[in-house]
């Protein structure tokens, strides 16, 4: 893939529509693999793949280390658990451990933002030229992965046979849900106004301050322009019913509890009744339209079990299975640009 320029993936908001439409190719390239037979593609055979997960994950971690032995590469797994973390080692100083042990691409999830960026940005500093930094998920500020493989699955189904980035222009995207402590939110907001969809954010002010429309206006501090030269729009609307009409997909987030410094809902109860997706609340949409959460789920919270299971409506598991072609195509681009 000649035209890709990114040593590291750290966010979503430096991506052109061509780095957009390079991933969703090889990600469809590679999603056409059989998964049974020949299971495993020689691509990445010698290249060690590191996962270092700061802060708890299910999906992210296990489709990144799927995506790196389908291309048969060999997978480091730390566990912060029973490493020396409790001995007082800095997460720098564990990466460089990895670093030092040869890993082409270290896959970092950490609760704080931008500790990716800094352990990046150190690695240059250095002259680390070998290894990649990819973001698993950082604080509140982004999880790239996530909204790729959120905007692959829009694009797929839109357009099963040729999902590129044009599939979802001038649809309408609505995001219900924890926005404020959602890093999926961010990274989302970043590709699909890229690709032209319209975003439309549905919350509580408590969860989604009025400023949330003006997010993709301009790049985030310290990038100095945006590479993508005309973006969808994003409004805020707090009525669900007014924010379904005419809507082309649903996405809703979890409620984050454990990074809600104060009490910002009074009834979870309540919370379901206004904003949580049921077959009902889908009647606005006016149509049949494709409902994401990128997980964990709160049951009944901010998705009703019934809708969670309903495979023709729900594309969770979508989502799932295509995270691993998204993470191939990352790991496959960032270990042999190196
Ligand atoms: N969507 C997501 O990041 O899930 P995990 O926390 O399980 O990785």
């Amino acid at each position: 893939m000649s035209n890709w320029k990114h040593r590291h993936v750290l966010d979503l908001a430096n991506f052109s529509i061509e780095d957009f439409a390079t991933i969703l190719k090889l990600a469809n390239r590679f999603k056409a693999v059989p998964t049974s037979g020949t299971r495993k593609l020689p691509a990445l055979q010698g290249r060690l793949i590191a996962t270092l997960f700061f802060e708890p994950s299910t999906r992210t971690r296990s489709s990144f280390e799927l995506a790196a032995k389908r291309l048969s590469a060999d997978v480091q797994s730390f566990t912060p658990n029973s490493s020396s973390l409790s001995k007082g080692e800095t997460p720098i100083d564990t990466a460089l451990t990895y670093v030092a042990m040869g890993a082409d691409v270290l896959i970092v999830r950490h609760g704080s933002t931008n500790v990716p960026e800094q352990l990046a940005q150190y690695l240059e500093k250095a002259g680390y030229k070998k290894t990649s930094v990819l973001n698993g998920g950082d604080g509140l500020h982004s999880h790239p992965s996530q909204g790729l493989l959120d905007l692959y699955t829009l694009a797929k189904f839109f357009s099963p046979n040729n999902p590129i980035p044009d599939a979802i222009q001038n649809k309408k995207i609505v995001i219900v849900g924890d926005i404020l402590h959602s890093r999926v939110a961010r990274s989302n907001l970043w590709a699909l106004t890229a690709c032209g969809a319209d975003v439309v954010l549905c919350a509580p002010p408590t969860l989604l301050p009025e400023e949330f429309a003006d997010f993709v206006d301009a790049p985030p501090p310290g990038q100095k322009y945006d590479p993508v030269s005309k973006r969808g729009r994003v409004t805020v609307v707090r009525s669900l019913k007014n924010a379904f009409q005419d809507a082309d997909a649903v996405m809703t987030l979890r409620l984050q509890k454990e990074r809600m410094r104060q009490n910002l809902l009074t009834n979870l109860k309540q919370y379901h009744y206004e904003y949580g997706i049921t077959h009902e609340s889908l009647k606005w949409c006016g149509k049949k339209v494709p409902v994401l959460h990128p997980g964990p789920v709160n049951r009944g919270v901010e998705i009703s079990s019934a809708l969670l299971e309903d495979n023709s409506i729900c594309l969770v598991r979508d989502q799932v299975r295509n995270g691993i072609a998204i993470r191939m195509a990352l790991l496959y681009l960032l270990a042999t640009s190196n």
